[in-house]
């Protein structure tokens, strides 16, 4: 009888011990696919600084980028699930906090993405367009992202 007890608790710990384990399994891969996300909103936002700043105008690098952020920003929302502000990130607790904005943000940028995708047909307009889709970037990260 006092056997049977004592692996009846050993199994519920061990399994507590798994769930656990993947609970913390679980939010590294939500920290870890979210920063490869953004990464690659790095990636393509480089050669659009650089064209800014006098270098080659690209269409095709610049549709590129948009379709980038349209894509990553549908999904960049659901990656920050509640709890997931600890271990090896950036992202500041005011993402979870009352009243922030911060999904709204990543939604008003997929919108404004889309928008300068239709928008940009040359030089000209792409000037008249990105710097503002790239100024949410650091509008962002000015609250939500701790500084490095
Ligand atoms: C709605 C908010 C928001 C927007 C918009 C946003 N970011 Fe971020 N960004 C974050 C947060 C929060 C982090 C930290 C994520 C983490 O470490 O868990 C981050 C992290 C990053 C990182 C570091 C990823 C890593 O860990 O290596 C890069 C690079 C980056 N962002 C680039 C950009 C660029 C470029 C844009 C615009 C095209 C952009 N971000 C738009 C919130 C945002």
């Amino acid at each position: 009888m006092a056997r049977r007890l004592a692996l009846a608790v050993l199994a519920a710990s061990i399994l507590t011990t798994a769930v656990t384990g993947t609970v913390v399994v679980a939010q590294s891969d939500v920290i870890k696919t979210r920063q490869g996300l953004l990464k690659e909103f790095g990636r393509v936002t480089k050669p659009i600084g650089g064209m800014l700043k006098g270098e080659p105008f690209d269409l095709a690098t610049v549709q590129t980028a948009l379709d980038t952020y349209v894509k990553n920003a549908k999904e960049l929302p659901n990656l920050f699930p509640e709890g997931s502000g600890t271990g090896d990130t950036g992202a500041l607790p005011a993402i979870w906090a009352a009243g922030s904005d911060f999904k709204a943000r990543f939604a008003k940028f997929e919108t404004d993405a889309v928008a300068a995708r239709a928008a940009i047909t040359d030089e000209a307009s792409f000037k008249a367009t990105m710097p503002g889709l790239i100024r949410q970037c650091g509008g962002c990260h000015d609250s939500y992202r701790k500084k490095s």
